[in-house]
Order: structure tokens, then sequence, then C-alpha cells
């Protein structure tokens, strides 16, 4: 049985599409502030661990690793908003993915998240966007991308109704990529 690990800072709508998927696989789910996404997981009877951001600050990415075993096969940041350091980043090399709410390599990069990724499709006339799934690397959101999905900006789109329409793709792109990467069917 393959064990996921999920990262997570918000209100775990990724989360729950992951528990909802692979009930038996998430091993347990830690947050770096306290956050809906926490409840989700223990509503699935799923360990969960609140790492705070303010507390530990530099020390954020070593608890967060001495939380995670040996044998975990895939950690997944689920809308996880902190930075990783590279002693965790190389530790499971390729086996760190995140969710992006836009179409990598375009809106990507530090300080770009959430309401602000889309905020900048719109401001830049853009006729789509999507999201992106991608391996974790050093580089903020420019490890390898593994599969996208496209959504149309239409001229009445707000960021809030963008948000909600990627938002609606995101959770089958997830699933679907964790998928393939454990062959799990
Ligand atoms: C998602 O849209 C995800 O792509 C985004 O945060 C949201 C979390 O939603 N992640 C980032 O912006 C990372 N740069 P959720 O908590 O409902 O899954």
């Amino acid at each position: 049985m393959s064990k996921l690990v999920v990262l997570v800072s918000g209100g775990g709508t990724n989360l729950q599409a992951i528990l909802d998927a692979f009930p038996n696989q998430v091993i347990s789910v830690i947050a770096d502030r306290d956050c809906y996404a926490l409840v989700r997981a223990a509503n699935a009877g799923v360990a969960a661990h609140l790492v705070d951001r303010k507390l530990y600050r530099d020390e954020l990415s070593e608890r967060i690793n001495a939380l995670i075993p040996d044998d975990c096969d895939l950690i997944v940041l689920a809308g996880f908003l902190s930075i990783l350091d590279s002693q965790l980043i190389q530790r499971f090399n390729h086996k760190i993915i995140n969710i992006h709410p836009s179409l990598l390599p375009r809106h990507g990069g530090a300080g770009m998240w959430g309401i602000k990724v889309h905020q900048a499709a719109i401001k830049s006339g853009d006729q789509e966007s999507g999201c992106t799934v991608h391996y974790v690397s050093e580089e903020i959101d420019g490890g390898a991308i593994i599969a996208q999905a496209k959504v149309i900006i239409t001229p009445d789109d707000t960021a809030e109704s963008l948000q909600q329409k990627v938002l609606a793709h995101e959770h089958e792109l997830l699933v679907g990529v964790i998928r393939k990467l454990l062959s799990i069917n």
C-alpha cells in the first residue's frame, strides 16, 4: 500500500479530493498554520500535525522533515504556502509534488499564491489559465511539469471567478497525477 503525506495551509479542497480518492493511503496531513484542512484530516481519521510557521520559522522544514517517514512514497503540497528547504527536497528527490493555480511558468514564483495568481492572469489580459502539477525543486514553482489543465478566461471573469473555475479542475488533475505516479488503478 502506498504511503502519502499531504502538506496544507488552507481550506483543503485538494486534500479532500485526495482523501476521497485514496482513503487508505494518506498516512498524515501536516499544516503550517491552523486551517480547515486539519478538520478535514481529523474527520477522515488521518493523523494531523500543526507545525506553526510563525512559531518555528527557520526550523519549519526541519520539523516537517522529522514527521515524514523514510518509506513515504509521495509528499503532496496541496495548497501549502511555506517554502521547504533543500534538505527535505533532496531527501525526497522526485517524491514531492505541488499544485499551482496557473499554467506555469506563467504567474509562478515567490509570493505568487492563491488569489494573487488569478489577479495576475486577469491583469495580464491572458485568454486562458489553468493549473499545473509539478515536481518540487529548489526553485520556487520551477520543478519539472508533470501535467496541466487549461481553462478559458472569459471577458466577465474576475480573479475570484477564475479562482473557482481553476479550483474545479485542480482536484481531478491532482488525483490523476497521484494515481499515475503511484500506479494505483
Ligand atoms: C489551490 O488553488 C492551490 O492551487 C493553491 O492554493 C489553493 C488551495 O486550495 N496553491 C498555491 O497557490 C501554491 N502556490 P485548497 O486548500 O482548497 O486545496
